[in-house]
């Protein structure tokens, strides 16, 4: 079937030029990540459904085990200073050969604003990896548990 005009499909959403702001905001927010401990720097950035790109990095601690990932940092920041609702896509980068997963913490996080969203992991090198949330994270635990209880 055909869409109407002046609609896209869903298929255009995230557009290739939102891809491409999204992996450019991935990759400046990895500069300011704060990594004495590993030296592995991450950077984040998230689409929502109004269009809004928000960035993250991870921001390690003295304290190992109190580090927080690029994601969830923009996950909670775009939260707290922008009120973000939903997520429809995320781009994760690292300055390595190879792309980098979101740890099963973030995706855990993720999964709250976005069951199904679209997520992209880019590098130095020229593999990536396309995938989406539900495939990362399947039979997730989510909002929908507690309203069962
Ligand atoms: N890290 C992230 O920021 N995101 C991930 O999805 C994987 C791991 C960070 C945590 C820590 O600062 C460093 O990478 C090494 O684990």
């Amino acid at each position: 079937m055909l869409d109407p005009p002046g609609e896209s499909m869903a298929t255009d959403i995230p557009s290739p030029e939102q891809w491409a702001t999204l992996e450019a905001a991935a990759r400046a927010a990895a500069r300011q990540a704060y990594v004495p401990y590993s030296r592995f720097a991450v950077g984040a950035a998230i689409l929502d459904e109004q269009g809004r790109i928000h960035p993250g990095c991870n921001v390690e601690n003295a304290s190992y085990g109190l580090g927080n990932c690029a994601e969830r940092t923009a996950v909670f920041s775009a939260r707290v200073l922008h009120g973000l609702q939903q997520v429809l896509a995320v781009c994760i980068y690292t300055p390595t050969a190879t792309p980098t997963s979101p740890c099963g913490a973030c995706r855990q996080v993720l999964n709250e604003f976005g069951p199904q969203m679209l997520v992209r992991s880019i590098c130095d090198g020229t593999d990536r990896i396309d995938t989406t949330l539900d495939q990362l994270l399947p039979h997730a635990f989510g909002p929908q548990n507690l309203a069962d209880a």
